[in-house]
């Protein structure tokens, strides 16, 4: 019975895709809304449905991609004209080149230029630290590091060079940024995030919207969608362990983590990705208030949601909160949720059943498939899929160019940050015997993290570079003999978790004695998400014992740490003469490293986080209350290694003084000056936060809170003075009454060491 019931259904998919035939240039709403009326129940759910390319690649006897990749035609065909699949995203665990991509879209595009098909595919990636999945492509900083060059240009310029490269590649769609907070570093994508503080992810998030969508959103054939992900929560889960529930008070929601999501919407992000976890018992997915009211409702976001991974599914069988897979599909779609990535073969088949029969039983209304379908269909038409799903391939000449490369060089120059630096230990001089150590030293993939070139980041072999760490420092010091190698530790997978051994540790500690400095470079092998788990925070022992032994024989130790997340150094740190947090610094890390080791550049890149000092004691530089039992010298209640924001040049720029220039207590209108000059001989980059202080409000206030900052350049003896402008929408926090308001009282402007006191004379309740 159920046989028949199926081979009637899929009678019916196949009729039901002999429709006439629409082929638009440049469709209008009307248009749109005229295709909608055209379309069958099973063409509008094809819509909703986004496969893997591996759902319709060729594979070998053991399933593995075909290399070069090759779209298989009949599973194509089935995708396409029985299912009508609607998206296709991703690679096979490889990196394509140019000329493949090309292939790829070609084949898979040429049953809409055939005029077979009457709706373009919609094809994303992951390009979230540059076109990682394509051959040559320009790779920047991972996105904690874009955030601790605290210059929202540079995340405005790798959105846009992205989004060229995208482009280049012929995919329209890229999944990024990720705006989760990094307020919970055990998490293996902490290093996706744009760290801990809402308003420094805001304006770099924003503007890596704007890099991929274009100034005014207009998306062009050099732009692409931008996708915010993971609405929301997703980062601050409770055990540290990726996709693990996680727990978080209205009031910090509202507060803290909304708020990056909605300046984004505003900014008119066309896509949005939701959490693949659970947030205050609720799974992401199915989260009707979060997906339908707010986001779509309250925030009046136009584009479409795109689930995660398999999210529909998990509904199901992880989180519980369904009975069936259909269960699952109704659910989530009727939560808001516009776009399932099923996205395997056969489960997709799967979904596009469960979904047609849940429209016809009234599961699913025609109201809200149809809201799903304008939506998706309203950013294909935006992306300019009508007109041609692969604009000119080959006319995309600035792909990977010297200029591309020198701001990616540029960015991760800016994003280092420099911890400690004690005796001048730094730069380095040309008559050191340096000795580069660590397993980081001579490995590009340590400098890029996850993501890169395959999902985990581990595989060497589409590096199109090879100017490692140890490479750059030689080139700047090419004296023979006096820059030397030497590994110390191997890292590498064991059990789905890291593990080290020592790698030759005589010739290291012979090596030693030959050298006058000691840089070592420390850190963790690429991985994201559940291979990303750790145990602990503490950085690996034996790459600490490579420090110690190298403190030992009384060598000056200059730690370089290549993290996606802070690991804890509190025991090494006193032996470390000084220390720079390179983060994931990308391809062009090594050279950024070795100009900033060498002098021949300043660091000016500034901690997006709070370094923790312990394993067990996670803590923010925003805490609520001033821990007054730490200033009375009882507990260092909070005490992390290094502060949010820190970071050190070797030219300090000064701030000189803050002042109102305007201020009315009574409306909540408030303009302040900064002065700020540049007392050195050399041109500076300077970071410049502005916190804010509330000192007593009804719910206890933060210590202190980020409200804006800037990065200036100054040349050498330049003063500038800097405006900025806040009224009660900087002031809101939720009240003890749930309500957003601007609470009167005694506020604090803080900037370096100055701060400037106001009154606010009466509450003033903002929306
Ligand atoms: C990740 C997303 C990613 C998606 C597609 C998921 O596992 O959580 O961030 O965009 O895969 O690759």
């Amino acid at each position: 019975m159920k046989f028949i019931a199926f081979s009637l259904l899929v009678a019916l998919l196949f009729s039901a895709s002999d429709i006439d035939k629409l082929y638009f240039t440049h469709p209008t709403e009307n248009d749109i809304e005229a295709l909608i009326a055209n379309m069958t129940i099973e063409e509008k759910v094809g819509q909703t449905c986004q496969i893997t390319l591996d759902a319709i690649h060729k594979t070998d006897q053991k399933g593995q991609a075909l290399i070069p990749e090759q779209i298989d035609e009949a599973k194509l065909k089935e995708a396409l004209e029985v299912y009508h699949v609607g998206s296709v995203l991703n690679v096979g665990w490889h990196t394509l080149k140019l000329e493949e991509w090309k292939s790829v879209m070609s084949d898979i595009h040429a049953p809409y230029l055939k005029h077979e098909q009457n709706i373009p595919l919609l094809y994303g990636i992951d390009a979230i630290h540059g076109v990682n999945y394509t051959v040559g492509g320009t790779l920047f900083p991972q996105e904690i590091g874009l955030a601790a060059t605290w210059n929202p240009e540079f995340a405005k310029q790798m959105g846009e060079v992205t989004a060229y490269e995208c482009r280049a590649s012929g995919i329209p769609w890229n999944f990024s940024p990720v705006l989760d907070l990094g307020r919970q570093p055990l998490w293996s994508r902490h290093f996706e995030t744009l760290g801990e503080d809402p308003v420094l992810a805001t304006k770099m998030g924003v503007a890596l919207v704007e890099g991929y969508q274009g100034p005014k959103g207009d998306v062009d054939q050099f732009h692409v969608a931008a996708c915010l992900k993971h609405f929301v929560g997703y980062s601050a889960s409770f055990s540290g362990r990726d996709r693990t529930p996680a727990f978080i008070p209205e009031k910090y929601l509202q507060e803290l983590y909304l708020p990056t999501f909605k300046a984004a919407v505003e900014q008119g992000a066309l896509t949005l990705m939701i959490n693949s976890g659970v947030v205050n018992g609720i799974p992401g997915h199915a989260n009707y208030q979060l997906l339908t009211q707010t986001l779509k409702k309250d925030w009046g976001f136009k584009g479409f949601v795109v689930s995660d991974w398999e999210d529909f599914i998990m509904l199901h069988t992880v989180h519980h909160t369904a009975a069936s897979l259909s269960e699952a599909a109704i659910q989530a779609f009727n939560a808001g949720v516009d776009m399932s990535m099923v996205p395997s073969n056969p489960q997709y088949k799967t979904y596009c059943q469960d979904m047609i029969q849940a429209v016809q039983d009234g599961k699913i209304s025609m109201e809200r498939l149809n809201d799903a379908v304008r939506r998706i269909l309203y950013v294909k038409n935006k992306l300019g899929l009508f007109q041609n799903p692969m604009p000119d391939m080959d006319s995309y000449t600035k792909f990977g160019s010297n200029a591309f490369k020198s701001i990616a060089r540029n960015a991760a120059l800016e994003s280092i940050t420099l911890l400690k630096n004690e005796g001048g230990v730094l730069p380095l001089n040309a008559k050191q015997h340096i000795l580069i150590a660590g397993p980081g030293a001579d490995n590009l993939n340590m400098l890029n993290g996850a993501w890169t070139h395959t999902w985990q980041g581990l595989d060497t072999n589409f590096n199109s570079r090879e100017e490692t760490i140890y490479r750059a420092v030689q080139r700047l010091f090419p004296t023979p003999g006096m820059v030397d190698y030497q590994k110390g530790v191997e890292l590498f997978m064991e059990n789905d978790f890291e593990a080290s051994r020592f790698d030759n540790l005589k010739a290291y500690q012979k090596a030693i004695k030959k050298s006058d400095v000691v840089v070592l470079c420390l850190g963790e092998l690429p991985s994201t998400e559940k291979p990303g788990d750790i145990h602990s925070l503490q950085l690996d022992e034996k790459q600490k014992e490579l420090v110690r032994l190298a403190k030992s024989a009384n060598k000056k130790v200059v730690l370089v740490l290549l993290e996606a997340r802070p690991r804890i150094i509190n025991d090494i740190e006193p032996l470390c003469d000084a220390i720079i947090q390179a983060y994931l610094p990308g391809d062009f890390g090594g050279d950024a490293l070795a100009l900033l080791l060498s002098g021949d550049a300043d660091f000016s890149g500034r901690l997006p986080y709070t370094y923790p000092r312990y394993d067990g004691v996670i803590e923010f530089y925003d805490h609520p209350g001033s821990v007054a039992r730490a200033k009375s010298g009882q507990f260092n209640a909070y005490n992390p290694q290094w502060d949010f924001g820190f970071g050190l040049s070797y030219a300090m720029g000064m701030i000189n003084g803050v002042r109102f220039a305007h201020k009315d207590e009574n409306k909540g209108t408030f303009d302040i000056e900064v002065n700020v000059s540049n007392p050195n001989n050399t041109h500076i980059k300077m970071v410049v936060p502005i916190y804010l202080s509330d000192l007593y409000a009804s719910t206890t206030p933060e210590n202190k809170r980020l409200i804006d900052f800037y990065k200036v350049s100054l040349r050498p003896g330049e003063n500038k003075t800097l405006e900025f402008s806040f009224d009660a929408n900087t002031l809101k926090r939720i009240s003890a009454d749930g309500k957003w308001r601007a609470e009167k009282g005694t506020f604090e402007i803080l900037c370096g060491t100055h701060k400037i006191a106001f009154e606010l004379f009466d509450d003033i309740i903002v929306e």
